[in-house]
């Protein structure tokens, strides 16, 4: 029987989960791969910090790096996390020792991927990262096999549970951005310190990483990016009244050979699938000749989730074979032209505080249409006490240059009273 020896570094939420997972189904793991798995080493930072696993025959290193140097360790798997130091060093000298690595580090894949993938190739091991994207919905192995006939044109969807949970929480418990983060710090949904969820960079990471796999492509950074940080409970209730939900979407498409990639709130009708995802969870829809349409959706982070993926990749070397990481060879792999969104046209929302007064509105409407963008729908809410009103607009499709300079130029108005809003709309 083949033998496979694994050493987890990192074992915090993910590495304690599942090295406990590992060791209590070797067996099954054993039949359904036709390879023994042995977990022989483990490192993290503290070695006397108290953790909820017994290490049995493991054996704990103190320097995490002497792993990739161990005659007796095949597979490394990096769980530390970040794009650099510790997971950096490790991830990059298992693969010039010729260690196969298996990581749920979606930082450091959108960022050294392509570099990382070179030397797996050239060294011929495998680097696996089908949990660096969406946790447990197995998004990165069906691109490159379930989906491996088709010509991809479009993925999008809801890559951050925390932000989804916060958007719908708002949008069902009737409360406001700060208390629903505070209760998803609470239950475990958010981190300490969810910058990365909220402000979109975590969805960034996994979008770049779609995209280079569904079009063959390097990994590329021009990537429009814009956080859930500035929605307000009005905004969400507002979409509500016009048929809309508010969710935080990753698209990756090609259009006349160009790529475009962007991530940001958006307005979509209410009765669509993606706005009946709430909650933590995770949803890809991928547009893909022949196949058609596909939707893959689940829990998109989480030890138990996050481990499903890790033993997919896992099980995918047991199996053997060595796979080009990103589904082509980096000499295949293309440098596509990937276009800023300035020239895509969005139909959007606008919602402007302003001074109750004659003549504001019809300055509004002249900034529109001097800046080519009509209007489809325009709601005035005025607030007679306060001498204030809130203006809501929804305009046609226009250039997200001109949606953007619209916002500009009425923000600097004295007679805004708050920042105005823009979200684009997903007809
Ligand atoms: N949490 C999720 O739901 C989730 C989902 C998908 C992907 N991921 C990814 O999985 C990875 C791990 O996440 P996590 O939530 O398990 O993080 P975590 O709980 O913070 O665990 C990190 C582990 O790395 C160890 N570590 C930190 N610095 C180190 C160093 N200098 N040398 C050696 N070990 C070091 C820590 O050691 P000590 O224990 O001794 O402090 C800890 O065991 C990240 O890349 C994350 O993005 C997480």
């Amino acid at each position: 029987m083949r033998k496979l020896n694994i050493a987890i570094i990192g074992l915090g939420n993910i590495g304690s989960f599942l090295f406990k997972y590992l060791n209590e189904n070797i067996k099954i793991l054993t039949e359904k791969n036709n390879c023994f798995p042995v977990v022989k080493y483990v490192s993290a930072r503290n070695k006397k910090k108290k953790r909820k696993i017994l290490l049995g025959k493991s054996i704990w290193l103190d320097d995490y790096l002497e792993a990739t140097t161990k005659k007796d360790v095949d597979l490394i798997i990096e769980l530390i996390g970040g794009a650099e130091g510790p997971a950096k060093k490790l991830v990059f000298n298992a693969l010039k020792n010729k260690k196969h690595v298996v990581t749920a580090n979606k930082a450091l894949i959108a960022k050294y991927g392509d570099d990382l993938s070179k030397i797996a190739e050239k060294n011929k091991v495998n680097l696996e990262f089908e949990a660096s994207v969406c946790g447990g919905v197995p998004i990165i192995r069906s691109l490159k096999e379930g989906l491996i006939a088709n010509k991809i044109t479009k993925i999008f969807g809801i890559f951050n549970g925390t932000s989804n949970y916060i958007l719908s929480s708002m949008d069902k418990e009737n409360k406001n951005f700060d208390k629903v983060l505070f209760n998803a710090k609470k239950l475990g949904y958010a981190e300490s310190n969810p910058i990365a969820d909220l402000n979109g960079d975590d969805v960034a990471s996994k979008l770049k990483i779609l995209t280079s796999l569904c079009f063959n492509s390097f990994i590329n950074n021009n990537i429009y990016v814009e956080g859930i940080k500035e929605i307000e409970k009005i905004d969400i209730d507002n979409a509500k009244n016009l048929g809309y939900k508010i969710k935080l979407l990753g698209f990756s498409e090609v259009f006349n050979k160009k790529i475009y990639q962007r991530v940001h709130p958006t307005l979509i009708k209410k009765e669509s699938y993606v706005a009946g995802i709430d909650g933590v969870l995770n949803a890809v829809i991928i547009d893909g000749k022949p196949v058609g349409q596909s939707i893959i959706q689940g829990e998109g982070a989480g030890p138990s989730a996050t481990t499903s993926a890790l033993i997919s990749d896992i099980s995918s070397i047991m199996r053997g074979n060595i796979k080009f990481p990103f589904s082509v060879s980096s000499k295949e792999r293309k440098k596509l032209k990937f276009e800023n969104i300035k020239e895509r046209f969005f139909s959007a929302y606008f919602r402007f505080e302003v001074i109750d007064k004659s003549g504001v509105l019809s300055n509004i409407t002249n900034i529109f249409s001097n800046n080519k963008t009509s209007i489809k729908r325009l709601i005035q809410n005025p607030n007679k006490n306060k001498k204030i009103s809130s203006i809501i607009i929804i305009t046609h499709a226009s250039k997200d240059k001109y949606l953007k300079k619209i916002l500009k130029e009425i923000s600097k108005k004295n007679y805004i009273k708050k920042r105005p809003k823009l979200i684009r709309i997903d007809e």
